[in-house]
């Protein structure tokens, strides 16, 4: 072995000349546009969206406007999470308390979790080499009582938008987009979130652009707009002086305060020209890493349409994917596998609560109301395809602070460790 092919963790010189620096997205270019925008908002001292004089002037109400137009959608109500986007996007779809909604295994808590806010059931389906839903499992899993798929693009990677339409066509199913980390996304030149009746987005501070704390849910349908919209305020139609509101649904407070909303307009703006850059990242380092031996890329629905912030690849096995991210981090690069018994991950649905243990059956819950008991039931390892890729897949983070010197480090690091260890 040539002193070049040796290993850092082996005692070799490492590739990267200095490790690679590790960086969140938007929060990170809070400038200049971001402070006048907030400092305006509390100069101007209006801090809350419904002041009567110039409804429209309110920055929540403009960035509402920009995803409107961004997504060519009818409706548009910023809130306070990605959460709160979830839950009144939930609440919009008007559903009956136990109906079913199928979401993927591996996603954030909290779209289990709006879910049963809801009194919804969460049902899990397996995801595939892509992160996202298998949809082959996606049909196994629809039962009588399924009523919604919540698709959820994750790490940027669009879902198979084509297929989950067709199901949910087939079995007349809502679709609500879970669109938290693929913010500006697309699927065959659609945006995301704008397959389903309902997408929801997410502007706290780990996702692309950041409001601090905030959500947006966009919709074309006026009665789910209307009942979503008694979760974004409960008071809306008093705000508004609107006669629309439905009476099914007992609204709760979602408001996004004015500074975040200010924050996240002044973020919009960088939006495009962030995802310009990591696309340019990932492509070059996917391009690097074609035919490498040993290493499975995660294969995109739409390379296009991803939001490129993280390159993924898998090995034969979760022991060898631990090793390789080992070394890999020894040149340089920090990284590791998704899945780790031992690190209490909330995407995974192994650390969710109510996988592990539910309600009492003589407990009122989204499992037993309204005189029905579901037969949903769930495991830790009830889904061991989702458990098997986060275990093998090894992921590179994207972001704009990586010059096309530490791409072409990363590559080299991975070649190298594939040669090593293949
Ligand atoms: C997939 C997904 N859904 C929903 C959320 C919830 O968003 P928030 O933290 O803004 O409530 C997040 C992020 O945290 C997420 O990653």
């Amino acid at each position: 072995m040539s002193n070049a092919d040796k290993l850092a963790i082996h005692g070799g010189s490492p590739v990267c000349a200095e490790r690679i620096p590790e960086s969140l997205h938007g929060v990170m270019e809070i400038g200049e546009p971001e402070k006048r925008a907030v400092m305006n908002v509390l100069e101007k001292k209006r801090v809350f969206r419904f002041y009567p004089e110039g409804l429209e002037d309110s920055e929540a109400a403009a960035l509402e406007r920009k995803y409107a137009e961004r997504l060519g959608v009818r409706h548009t109500l910023a809130v306070s999470s990605g959460t709160g986007a979830l839950v009144a996007g939930f609440a919009g779809l008007g559903l009956e308390p136990g109906d079913e909604v199928i979401i993927p295994a591996y996603t954030f808590i909290a779209t289990p979790f709006s879910i049963l806010a809801n009194w919804l059931v969460p049902v899990l389906c397996e995801i595939d080499a892509t992160m996202t839903m298998d949809t082959e499992h996606l049909r196994q899993c629809i039962t009588p009582r399924t009523r919604a798929i919540c698709p959820v693009h994750m790490r940027g990677f669009p879902c198979n938008m084509d297929e989950i339409m067709k199901i949910a066509e087939e079995h007349n199913l809502a679709v609500l987009e879970d669109v938290a980390q693929a913010n500006g996304g697309s699927y065959k030149g659609k945006p995301l979130g704008t397959f389903g009746e309902v997408g929801c987005f997410s502007f706290q501070m780990y996702k692309i652009i950041t409001a601090g704390e905030g959500g947006m849910v966009v919709m074309n349908d006026d009665r789910i707009f209307s009942r979503a919209r008694t979760q974004q305020d409960c008071a809306s139609r008093y705000w508004l002086n609107t006669q629309d509101e439905i009476y099914d649904v007992y609204g709760e407070n979602y408001r996004i305060c004015e500074l975040c909303a200010a924050l996240g307009l002044a973020q919009y703006e960088r939006l495009d020209s962030l995802l310009d850059q990591f696309r340019h990242c990932k492509k070059r380092i996917l391009a690097g890493l074609e035919g490498v031996n040993g290493i499975e890329l995660a294969p995109s629905h739409d390379p296009e349409g991803d939001v490129g912030i993280a390159v993924m690849f898998y090995t034969e096995s979760i022991e060898k994917s631990r090793e390789f991210a080992q070394a890999l981090d020894a040149e340089g690069i920090p990284c590791g596998t998704m899945y780790n018994k031992g690190i209490p991950d909330r995407h995974i649905f192994y650390y969710w609560p109510f996988v592990n243990q539910l309600p009492p059956d003589s407990r009122i819950s989204p499992w037993n109301c309204g005189g029905k008991k579901s037969d949903v039931r769930y495991s830790p390892d009830m889904c061991p395809r989702t458990l098997d890729y986060l275990g093998r897949a090894i992921t590179l983070n994207i972001h704009q602070k990586l010059t096309d010197s530490h791409c072409d480090w990363m590559v080299e690091a991975v070649r190298k460790v594939a040669k090593a260890l293949f």
